[in-house]
């Protein structure tokens, strides 16, 4: 059994992790930072970098305590390497760096999307690779075969926004600040799905991508019209992304023999799309797995165990591993 410790600060989540290879979350602590994002409506680099500075050592120091271990106990410092906001990820893997160099313990330069991809394995023991993933979150909307660590295959990806980028567009259409995706989903609830004719960009294509810009556009024109409740705004939005995401992982299912289906990141905690794709795997006779909504919004323990997985399969980083912004898995 080893001990792993996960550090994340890529986005606007500053999160600290202790998980082992025997899949126990020993720890974790994840500190957000909505309110000083929210009057911009999004995320300010600048001010989510200096933030991951001043919380990240509080946090390791927390989570350790927490665990009752301190960091000689550590097997390996897995820290997210990119892809992200550059200054925000050279935070946490330059803490990462720092404790590998004072301990002598090895350095893991783990892929944020490696971490959401690999996040379903450390809840659920019975999945195993090969696997198709949906990975929706607010920077990447794409389709992978997992074929083991490190081994991935691209089938698709957005040729614009991605779709938690869709939600929070919609939601900043709607009133309803940052993020989106929570206040989208919860605002749908009451609404009808249908009220509102919506497009669904890419369905029925041949061409395996997907694209939300169109949806977005006509959201916009929507709630300028002035005639429609934000409400049913609200479900019709949600609806055409469901509707969106089914019908393009069908279409990888066609071209992927992988037995399960699995989603992952920011917007798999949304519960029509985790009902939805639920169903298709059902429809398609393959198994289905969906981490907890906590596993799918940005983590640290997502982290600490794809550096689990890589320590197991021998893959540690030098510690001049470098900060990525761009890092496609
Ligand atoms: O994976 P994540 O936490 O960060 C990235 O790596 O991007 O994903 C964040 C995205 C945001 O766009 C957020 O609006 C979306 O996930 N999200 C949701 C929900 N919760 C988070 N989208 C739809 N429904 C939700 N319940
Ligand atoms: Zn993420």
């Amino acid at each position: 059994m080893t001990l792993i410790l996960g550090l994340e600060s890529s986005c606007d989540d500053s999160a600290v992790a202790l998980v082992t290879s025997d899949r126990q979350i020993l720890a974790q602590a994840v500190v957000g930072q909505n309110a000083a994002h929210q009057p911009y409506g999004g995320v300010v680099p600048e001010i989510a970098a200096r933030a991951h500075v001043e919380i990240l050592p509080t946090l390791i120091q927390r989570v350790l305590d927490d665990a009752k271990v301190t960091i000689r106990d550590v097997d390996a410092v897995a820290a997210t390497a990119g892809p992200g906001l550059i200054g925000g990820v050279m935070v946490a893997l330059l803490a990462g760096k720092g404790l590998a160099l004072a301990t002598g313990k090895p350095l893991i330069a783990v892929n944020h999307l490696e971490g959401h991809a690999l996040s379903p394995r450390l809840v659920d023991p019975d999945l195993d690779f090969p696997y198709l993933l949906l990975l929706v979150s607010g920077g990447h909307c794409q389709l992978l075969e997992v074929r083991g660590v490190g081994q991935y295959r691209r089938l698709a990806t957005t040729i614009d926004d991605a779709a938690g980028e869709a939600f929070d567009k919609a939601a900043k259409l709607l009133g309803l600040g940052y993020p989106g995706g929570p206040a989208v989903e919860a605002l749908a609830r009451s609404g009808d799905p249908k009220a509102v004719p919506l497009p669904r960009p890419m369905v029925g294509s041949g061409d395996p991508n997907f694209s939300f810009a169109g949806l977005k556009s006509a959201v916009q024109r929507a709630v300028a019209a002035d005639v429609h409740r934000p409400e049913d705004i609200a479900a019709s939005f949600q609806r055409a992304v469901v509707d969106c995401l089914v019908d393009r992982t069908r279409l990888a299912l066609s071209s992927s023999a992988a037995p399960a289906l699995v989603v992952a990141g920011g917007v798999a905690a949304n519960g029509a799309i985790r009902s939805a794709l639920a169903d298709l795997a059902t429809q398609e006779g393959r198994l289905f797995s969906v981490p907890p909504a906590w596993l799918c919004t940005d983590n640290a323990a997502m982290i600490a165990w794809a550096g689990a997985e890589r320590f197991a399969a021998g893959l540690c980083d030098a510690l001049d591993a470098p900060a990525r912004a761009r890092w496609p898995l």
